[in-house]
Order: C-alpha cells, then structure tokens, then sequence
C-alpha cells in the first residue's frame, strides 16, 4: 500500500468516527489495551476475532516486547509511563485517538502528557537552575537538560536559544508545541507540557535514557549494535512516522529523519523526537495534494523533489527513512566527508554497490557477516533504494515500508535461528 493509499485510508469513514485507525492492527501493546476491547467490544464477542486477535497478539509479542524496564530505572513512575487519557486537543472532526491512546493503556493517572502546565520555579528545580551539570545536548532549538520533577519523574527540558523570539523561531516553537501536544505512540518522545515565561521558551518532553541512534552507530556507547536491533529500530521508526502520516484530518509530516533525532530506551528500541520542523500534511479530500513551504530539514535527509519544487509531502519523510536504512546497514553518516569521493555521498555509494550486486561489501564492517545477515541487507538496501526514488511517486508509503522491515526482520530471525542449530549441531 502506498502512502497516499495510506493517507486515504485514515480519512475513510469506515473507520469511523470515534476511532483513529490504529495503523498497526498487529501491534501487540494496541490489541491487548483495555481501551480497545472496550470500543470495539461487538467484535470482541465474535469467538473467531477473539481468537485472531490472540493468535496474532501472541506472535507479535515475541517480536515487540514492551519496553518499560528503562523507566523503572529511570524512577519514572507507572503513572507517567502509561497516561489513559489523552491531552485535552480541541478536535475538529470528533475524537479519533481512542485505538493510540491505547498504546499506553494501564494508568489511573488523571494529569497526562500534554496537559501539564509548568511554572519557572518548578523548571529551575528540576535543572537546579539550568546547570551545566544537568545539560545533556544543544541542538537547533537551543539547549537540553536532563531535570526531575518533584514526584520522580525524570524529564528532558528544551530550553529555546534567545533568539526563539525571533520571529522564525517563535513560529517553529508553536509548531513544535501544536505537534508534540496532539500525538501520542510508543515509539515517539512523549510531550509533557511547556512553559513561556518572558523571553524562556521550554519544552518539557520524556527523558530517554541511552542516547541517540547517531551516538550508538559512532560506537560511542561501547557495544556494536546488532543487525537485530538495527531492524527492530527501523521498524519502530516506521511505525512512528506511519502513525503520523496517518493521523486523523490531517498527516503529520516529521520533516527532520535522521539518526540524531532517534533517541533509544535501554533495551535499544527508538523513540523519535523533534517535531520542531513537522508540518501538518496537505488536506487531499480538499483537493491538495501536498504543502509548500520554504526547505527545511537536514543535510544529507532531504527530498531532492523538495528540495526543488519545495512541495511537501509525507514521501519527502519516506526519502529520509531510505536515508536513515542505509545509515543502519552501513554506519556511516549520510555525508563522510573525509573519504574519497565515490564514497562521500553514502547513499550514493552504498546504492551503487547494491547495483552491482555487492551489497554485502557496504554493511558496516564491525557486524559479522552470517546467511542472515547477507540476505537481510540485499533487502534493506533494496527497500532503500526504492525510499530513495527520485519521483516521490516511486516511493513506497511508511506503511508499506514497515510491513517489509517486519517481514526482512521475521527472515533474519529464522535464519539466524537455523545458523545457531546447525553450528551447535556441529559441536555436539
Ligand atoms: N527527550 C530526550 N531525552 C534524552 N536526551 C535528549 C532528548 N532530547 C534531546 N536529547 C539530547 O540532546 C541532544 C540535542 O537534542 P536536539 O534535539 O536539541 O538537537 P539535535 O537533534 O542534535 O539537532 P537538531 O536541532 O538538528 O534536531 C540530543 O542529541 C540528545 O543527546
Ligand atoms: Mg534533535
């Protein structure tokens, strides 16, 4: 299914109004919340549905476990990690959040991410008066403070840069709030609320405790990630961007993929942040087909298509997914500019070797080489390639790229499963 397949599928009213379609009907953490079978308890009474939906609960459970113990070690209460209720976002066409809101189903908390309102005094708490000490990066937007409320809960506190009130960041910090207050998904950093005071601008969103998926590919973090955990990244990164894309009246578009804007929990599962730069998608049913706008994003992830008639749609997103696989399979940054030339454009380079039908010798070279892994980097690079399409037409939509990404990761598992047989078999 394509994306605009995907963009008029979350517009169809057989869906219903009352029900954001969930985009992944085999995601265990959606199937199983309490939110769900509740809204669709006619279908919970069929005994076949019912057992579908275990049978195909069961299996993706073995695939998606729910990541929670990184919040427990982080003294992030239950409450906070599992808001039932969703932020107070006045909603044109009627509620549609019930099947995500489900994604965090469990809390009896009554304050929820998006709704906290925060004063200066408790903002200064929890960084101890912005300390350097509790700094933990500096972006675009300004600075980034790990802080602690006063029940616990640690968070990530986005401090805007002066110049915030600059018009155009003014306009971005508004855009970022609008954005971040009105999503919800596991596998998007969380928004809790922001604060303007005088000239401070900040952003309170979930801390995510291991780092940025740029860090962990650098090796910065120690340990080489795996190919596995590599694909369940993709994977969560495209479920994210599929559940943007999809979302009610109007698509989300992130605009800013890239593997620094990819937090990972302990367990290495992506969080996708910074929605500073997101754009609300073009309303299709009005006859649009895309937004224009003045070119925004990075380096390396951009949409050559918008980038030159500056027309935005969520297949400029899907450009920077095929970016960002490539980075995954590869580990180099998208631009090197350190190496001899055929090699300095990494998606250029690595699509080349692909074509030739050396793929294998543009896997990053710290992942061990196994049947496996062969087969599963033909493939990523192949869905790379067509991400990468020149004419967004030839693109495949998130959606899609997130069924092949399950599919690529179900292979890689058996085989990987069957190697581990047969070498044990050998010793024995
Ligand atoms: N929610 C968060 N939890 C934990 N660390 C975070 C969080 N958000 C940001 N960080 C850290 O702060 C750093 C800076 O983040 P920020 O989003 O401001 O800039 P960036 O992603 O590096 O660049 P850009 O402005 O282009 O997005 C990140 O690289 C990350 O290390
Ligand atoms: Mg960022």
């Amino acid at each position: 299914m394509t994306s605009s397949n995907s963009s008029s599928r979350s517009r169809n009213p057989s869906f219903g109004v009352g029900s954001t379609p969930d985009p992944f009907a085999y995601s265990a953490t959606s199937t199983y919340s309490e939110s769900s079978v509740s809204r669709k308890s006619g279908s919970a009474r069929n005994p076949i549905k019912v057992v579908v939906r275990y049978i195909v609960g069961a299996f993706v459970a073995c695939f998606t476990p729910p990541d929670s113990e990184g919040y427990k070690k982080f003294g992030v209460s239950d409450e906070f990690r599992a808001p039932s209720v969703a932020p107070k976002m006045p909603r044109t066409n009627g509620e549609r959040r019930g099947s995500n809101r489900a994604i965090y189903s469990n809390s009896t908390r009554e304050k929820v991410p998006g709704s906290m309102k925060f004063t200066m005094e408790e903002i200064l708490k929890a960084t101890r008066n912005f300390s350097p000490a509790f700094r933990i990066g500096q972006g675009g937007f300004g600075t980034v403070y790990k802080g602690r409320l006063d029940d616990g809960t640690f968070v990530a506190i986005k401090r805007a840069k002066k110049s915030v009130c600059d018009k155009h960041l003014g306009v971005e910090f508004q855009s970022e709030i609008t954005t971040l207050a009105q999503v919800e998904h596991l596998h998007l950093v969380k928004y809790y609320g922001y604060l303007e005071h005088g000239d401070e601008r900040i952003v309170v969103v979930e801390y995510v405790p291991n780092g940025t998926l740029r860090e962990h590919l650098d090796g910065v973090h120690g340990k080489v990630l795996e190919l596995v955990a590599r694909l369940d990244i993709a994977i969560d990164v495209a479920h994210a961007i599929t559940y943007l894309h999809m979302y009610t009246d109007h698509p989300i578009i992130h605009r800013d993929i890239k593997s620094s804007n990819i937090l990972l929990t302990e367990k290495l599962r992506a969080k996708v942040t910074d929605f500073g730069f997101a754009r609300l998608a073009a309303d299709i049913d009005s006859g649009a087909t895309h937004v224009s706008t003045q070119v925004k994003g990075t380096a390396g992830y951009l949409d050559p298509e918008y980038l030159r008639t500056y027309q935005l749609t969520e297949k400029s997103d899907v450009y920077s997914f095929g970016v960002l696989l490539v980075e995954l399979v590869t580990g180099r940054r998208p631009i090197e500019p350190k190496r001899e030339l055929r090699e300095r454009i990494t998606t250029k380079w690595a699509m080349e070797m692909f074509n030739d039908g050396a793929a294998i010798s543009a896997l990053d070279a710290r992942l061990k080489l196994t049947m496996g892994t062969n087969l599963a980097i033909e493939k990523i690079l192949e869905l790379a390639l067509q991400c990468l399409a020149p004419c967004r037409h030839n693109r495949p939509g998130m959606r899609k790229c997130g069924e092949i990404l399950w599919s690529i990761r179900k292979d890689y598992r058996e085989l990987s499963a069957m190697d581990l047989r047969s070498y044990s078999s050998n010793f024995q």
